[in-house]
Parts: structure tokens; sequence; C-alpha cells
């Protein structure tokens, strides 16, 4: 999978990329790329966002300075780019991120990633460049950095031999194995500290009532969480 982030900030990707399950992913083949805004704008001076239309607070990311960006890494008209790739832009207003849209982008071969800051982007970018717009959840966070890395975290930690242990990923919070449900707990030793024990059934040896036990305790966390993991 080849991943373009574009962004004020590259090398906070540094410290990403040196995280186990990203690096294997990256030794694999798979590829995380920066592109710097501030690298291709065609502004004076490093300028990339400018006073939002109307008044108000902060700044907005600039349309012309998104297009020179796409246009530098993609070479052609980024109105077009997003027929041929997903581009994707990282807004809390956006479609809230789940496992099950994870595993859309895990299959995708190329993604592209664009990080917004301060107010967040001119509307024209997200009208005429994007496919997709994400949001890790229904808060606000300085900018789209951060974001990008839950995406690309969550996203190459699916892709064969990330985690190194094939299975870890397959039946886990959220996946189709479990309905779309939490996970159930897990334990391991010592089976008994201060007085706390461990369920024996997990003692037991017996795989058939461990499954069924782990089921269990699955769904009634989705219970619990009002359900609203469950499909
Ligand atoms: N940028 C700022 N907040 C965000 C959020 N919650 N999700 C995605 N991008 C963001």
């Amino acid at each position: 999978m080849q991943i373009d982030v574009f962004t004020l900030f590259p090398h906070w990707f540094d410290w990403f990329r040196g995280q186990r399950h990203v690096a294997n992913a990256l030794a694999l083949g798979s590829q995380l790329h920066c592109v710097d805004y501030r690298v291709h704008t065609p502004l004076r001076a490093g300028q990339v966002d400018d006073t939002p239309f109307g008044g108000g607070a902060g700044m907005v990311l600039r349309v012309d300075v998104v297009e020179a960006a796409l246009r530098a890494r993609y070479g052609d008209d980024p109105v077009t780019v997003r027929e041929r790739r997903r581009v994707i832009a990282l807004t809390p207003g956006g479609r809230v991120l789940d496992d099950s849209w994870v595993e859309q982008l895990a299959a995708q071969a190329e993604l592209t990633l664009l990080c917004g800051r301060y107010e967040g982007f001119d509307e024209r970018i997200l009208d005429h460049f994007c496919s997709d717009r994400l949001s890790i959840g229904r808060y606000v966070i300085a900018g789209g950095e951060l974001a990008a890395m839950v995406v690309c975290d969550a996203v190459l930690r699916k892709l064969p031999g990330a985690l190194g242990h094939e299975d870890s990923a397959h039946e886990e919070s959220y996946s189709a194995a479990l309905d779309g449900a939490p996970e159930y707990p897990h334990y391991t030793r010592p089976a008994e500290w201060r007085g706390w024990t461990v369920p024996d059934v997990l003692l037991s040896g017996h795989h058939a009532r461990i499954r069924a036990w782990r089921a269990q305790q699955s769904r009634e966390r989705a219970e619990r969480s009002g359900g609203a993991s469950l499909p």
C-alpha cells in the first residue's frame, strides 16, 4: 500500500515510521510519503493559509496552496486525482472512522491524506479535490496530523505481516469476527493477584467453553456500551 500524507509537519511522521507495526508494514513494501504544503506554495515567504472571508478567528488552508502541492506530487490537475485514488481530508466534521471503513481503506493500493491546520480547509479543497472527509471522532484537535497517524496506524496494522502475528487483527474489538462488538476481557499470569482471580473457564483448557464465554462477554460489553457498536 502506498500512502501520501500532505502536511505542514512532515517530520512528525519520522517518529511514527519507527513504530513497530508501521516499520513492519514499510519493510514489507508499503510506503508512507509526506508532502510538505510549504515546499510547494506559490505564495511568498512560505505562506499557506489566510484569514477567512466574512471574518472570524483563525486561519484557513488555501486552495491554491493545496492545488500546487497535489500537482507537484501527481503531475496533473488535482480534480482528476480523486478519480484514481482516494483523497481523504482529515476534518472533525467528516464521517467518523470505524473498523469497516478501516477495512475498506486497507484494501486500497493507494491513499492520499490531506491534513488541515488552524481553522481547517478552504471548502473548495474538500469539494473539488477530495473523495472523502474523515473524522477520528467528534472532538477537535489542533490539526490533521495526529488524525492522519490514527488512520495510517489503523490501516497499516490490517496489512498481512504488520503485527507479526496473523490472528491478532482478526478477532479484535469492532471486527466482523466479533460481530462489530468490543473485544472480550484478557488475563495473563499471575492467576491470582491481591485476591483478584482469573475466570475459571480460562484456566480450564476447554476451548469450546472458552470461545462461548468470550463471545458472551463481548456481547455483554456491547450491550453495556448502549449497543452503539453493534450494527
Ligand atoms: N482535525 C481536527 N480535528 C479532527 C478530527 N477530530 N478528526 C480528523 N481531523 C481533525
